[in-house]
C-alpha cells in the first residue's frame, strides 16, 4: 500500500508517473488518505464508470448500506451533518429532487447566454492585474473569476466577495481531523451568512438561484431549511475553488507546451477540445468522493463487503491506456475524448457546462491580451496545494512580455 504516494507535493507536481502505476495495479487499489483512512480505489477506466454509474451497489450515503452513519466516519460535527444535506451526498429519489431543483441554470444553453458576461468580468480582472503593481494570476484571476460568476447565478451581493474568500479559504484548507474542527468558526460564519440571505430573499425575492430555491420551498414545501442552505453552500464550494485550479494547471500547461499554445493562439475554436484536454491532462479533481458498497459483491475480481468505502481516482482513470492512446501525451486533439475529470453517473458535475465555459473564456482572454505569458519562476519553485484529492497551484508567478510579474505573497 505503502508503494504509492498520492497526498505528498512531490505527487502533485509530477503525477502522471504514479498515477500509470496506479492504473496497472488496478482495477482496484487500496490506498490510505488523511480523515478518511484506508479504502479501495478504483484506478482504470471501467471500473471507475462501473462505481459511479451502479447505484444499485453503490451509495453515497452510508445509512443505506447498512452504516450507522452518513459518511462512515465515528464522530463529525454538527455544522458538518448539517451539510450532509447537499444533492453530492444524497442517493435517489432525495439526490432527483435536489439537483433537479438546482439544475436550470446550469443548463448547457443557460450557460451559453452567460458567456458574455463571463468575458467581461474575465476582461475586468485582466485590466485590474496589469494597473496592479504585484498582481498574482491565482490571486488576481484563477480565484476570483470562477468566484464573481457563481456570486452572480446564486445572485448574491458581489461587495460580500473578500469576506466569502476569506471564509471559503478557511474551510476548504482542511486536511486532517484536527484542521476540520479548526475551520468550524469560519463553516458557522458561512452557514448563518447564508441563513440571513435565505431570510432577507423570502421577504426581498432579488434575482438569482437562492430566490428561485427558496421559493421552490415554499410553494411545494419540497426543499427543507437545512437542504436549502446545505445546497447553496455546495453549489459554492464546488462552484468555485475546483474551476480555480482547472485554470491554474490550465496557464501552466499551456505556457509549457508552447506548440499547442501557438495553435490554440491560432484559433480558439480549439478551445473547447482543449479544455477536455486539459481536465483530462491535469485532473483538478483528482478523486470522487466516497461510495459504500450495498450488498456483498465480487466486481472486477475484487470481493467487497456491505459497508465498504470504496473512492473512484478520476485522474488515474484519466490515464488509462485502454481508453486513451499515449494517455501521457497533452494532445487537444484527440477524438471522443471521455475524461472522467467531471465525474460520471448521476453525480456528475452540476457545473460542468459553466466549468467549462469559464475556462474558454478565460484562457483565450488572458493569451489574446497577452500572448507571451511565461513563468516568472523556475517550474521547480512552483509550490502546489497540500490538499488531497485536489490538484492546483498555490500562487502563479509570471512574466508578461518580459518583465517579470511576482505575486504578494509567493
Ligand atoms: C473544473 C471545475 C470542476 C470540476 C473538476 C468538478 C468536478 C466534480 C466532480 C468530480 C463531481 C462528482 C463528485 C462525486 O461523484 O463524488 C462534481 C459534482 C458536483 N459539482 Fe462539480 N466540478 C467543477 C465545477 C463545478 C461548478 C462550476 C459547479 C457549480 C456551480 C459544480 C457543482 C457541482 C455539484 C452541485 C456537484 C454534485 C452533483 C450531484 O451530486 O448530482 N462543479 N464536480
Amino acid at each position: 500500500m505503502a508503494r504509492f504516494d498520492i497526498t505528498s507535493e512531490a505527487f502533485k507536481r509530477e503525477p502522471h508517473d504514479t498515477l500509470s502505476a496506479l492504473v496497472e495495479a488496478g482495477p482496484f487499489v487500496d490506498l490510505k488518505i488523511p480523515i478518511l483512512g484506508k479504502m479501495a480505489f478504483a484506478t482504470q477506466f471501467d471500473a471507475a464508470m462501473h462505481v459511479l454509474k451502479d447505484k444499485r451497489l453503490f451509495a453515497v450515503d452510508g445509512r443505506n448500506a447498512g452504516l450507522k452513519s452518513q459518511f462512515g466516519l465515528r464522530w463529525l460535527p454538527k455544522t458538518f451533518q448539517l451539510l450532509g444535506k447537499n444533492m453530492l451526498t444524497q442517493d435517489d429519489p432525495d439526490h432527483r429532487r435536489l439537483r433537479k431543483l438546482a439544475d436550470g441554470p446550469f443548463r448547457a444553453i443557460e450557460i451559453d447566454a452567460l458567456r458574455p458576461a463571463i468575458t467581461t468580468l474575465a476582461d475586468q480582472l485582466i485590466d485590474d492585474m496589469e494597473r496592479s503593481e504585484s498582481p498574482d494570476l491565482i490571486e488576481g484571476f484563477c480565484r476570483p473569476l470562477p468566484l464573481m460568476v457563481i456570486c452572480e447565478l446564486l445572485g448574491l451581493p458581489l461587495d460580500d466577495r473578500p469576506r466569502f474568500m476569506r471564509w471559503m479559504e478557511n474551510v476548504t484548507n482542511a486536511k486532517s481531523v484536527i484542521s476540520m474542527v479548526t475551520l468550524l468558526p469560519s463553516l458557522r460564519k458561512i452557514m448563518s451568512y447564508l441563513r440571513a440571505e435565505v431570510e432577507r430573499r423570502r421577504i426581498d425575492p432579488a434575482p438569482g438561484l437562492i430566490t428561485k430555491l427558496v421559493q421552490a420551498e415554499a410553494d411545494g414545501d419540497r426543499l427543507s431549511e437545512d437542504e436549502l442552505l446545505a445546497n447553496i453552500f455546495v453549489l459554492f464550494v464546488a462552484g468555485h475553488e475546483t474551476t480555480t485550479h482547472l485554470l491554474s494547471t490550465s496557464v501552466l500547461t499551456l505556457i509549457q507546451q508552447t506548440d499547442v499554445r501557438e495553435a490554440l493562439c491560432a484559433d480558439w475554436s480549439l478551445a473547447r477540445g482543449a479544455v477536455d484536454e486539459l481536465m483530462r491532462y491535469n485532473s483538478p479533481v483528482q478523486m470522487t468522493k466516497p461510495r459504500f458498497v450495498r450488498e456483498d459483491t465480487e466486481l472486477l475480481g475484487r470481493t467487497f463487503r456491505k459497508g465498504d468505502k470504496v473512492m473512484v481516482m478520476l485522474a488515474a482513470a484519466n490515464m488509462d491506456p485502454h481508453e486513451f492512446e499515449n494517455p501521457d501525451v497533452f494532445d487537444i486533439h484527440r477524438e471522443k475524448n471521455r475524461q472522467m475529470g467531471f465525474g460520471g453517473g448521476m453525480h456528475l458535475c452540476l457545473g460542468i457546462h459553466l466549468a467549462k465555459a469559464e475556462a474558454e473564456i478565460g484562457l483565450e482572454r488572458l493569451f489574446k491580451r497577452w500572448p507571451d505569458l511565461a513563468l516568472g519562476v523556475e517550474a521547480s519553485s512552483l509550490r502546489w496545494l497540500g490538499r488531497t484529492g485536489l490538484r492546483g497551484l498555490t500562487s502563479l508567478p509570471l512574466s508578461i512580455n518580459g518583465a517579470q510579474v511576482i505575486p504578494k505573497a509567493a
